[in-house]
């Protein structure tokens, strides 16, 4: 595994797994169309970084990871996903949240868990979601009449160098409820 360390005196915790900058070339991604749905073969770059720490209403304290994940699509090259967020874990309790948005005007709160077995080849287990329908999720009113997301859950692990990740966007979208828009991709770290 690579030198993982920071100098700003934060506990980043199992945050730390997610430090570096990452690629992966075997996404596949799932998405609604009007008449059916697409599969998206593509590749992405997200890139970590230690981001400090907050203290909220002068009781929670919650270690800060930033990330950018620029997602291209293979037939042509363009960039057809951009994600800027957060994954935020809180010492006291153990638990993580991501929060982050995309740019058609949708953000995410996701809450959720963690597991870091001890030792540096354990595999780091992320787990959040929005439980509740509609919870966590703010979008405009143009996404919210006409392509919904109503729910969102996401698992990452680490083991080492590499990451794994599978995410589901429950959308209401053309006249398709609950559609499962999935994500998925294996990369590797490369700084
Ligand atoms: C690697 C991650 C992702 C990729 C590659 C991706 C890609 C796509 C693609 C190709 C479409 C269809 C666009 C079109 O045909 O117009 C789409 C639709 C959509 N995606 Fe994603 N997506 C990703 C993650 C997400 C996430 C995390 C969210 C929100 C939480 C999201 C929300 C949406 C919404 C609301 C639509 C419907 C908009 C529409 O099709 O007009 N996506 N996505």
């Amino acid at each position: 595994m690579s030198e993982l360390t920071t100098n700003d005196g934060v506990d980043y915790g199992p945050l730390v797994a997610l430090l570096g900058e990452w690629r992966g070339d075997k996404g596949v991604d799932r998405a609604p169309e009007p008449d059916g749905e697409e599969r998206n073969p593509y590749y992405e770059t997200i890139t970590f970084e230690a981001a400090g720490d907050v203290t909220n209403c002068e009781d929670q304290v919650l270690a800060i990871v930033r990330y950018h994940q620029v997602v291209r699509r293979k037939s042509n090259d363009k960039v057809f996903h951009d994600q800027v967020g957060f994954w935020l874990w809180e010492p006291a309790t153990n638990t993580v949240m991501e929060t982050f948005t995309i740019p058609r005007a949708v953000a995410v709160v996701a809450t959720g868990t963690v597991t870091a077995p001890e030792g540096a080849d354990g595999e780091v287990v992320f787990e959040v979601s929005c439980a509740a329908e509609g919870s966590g999720i703010a979008q405009s009113a143009y996404m919210f009449d006409n392509g919904r997301t109503t729910a969102f859950s996401h698992r990452l692990s680490v083991k080492g160098d590499q990451m794994r990740y599978t995410e589901s966007t429950t959308l209401d979208i053309y006249e398709k409820r609950s559609y499962d828009h999935k994500d998925v991709n294996t990369l590797t770290r490369v700084g």
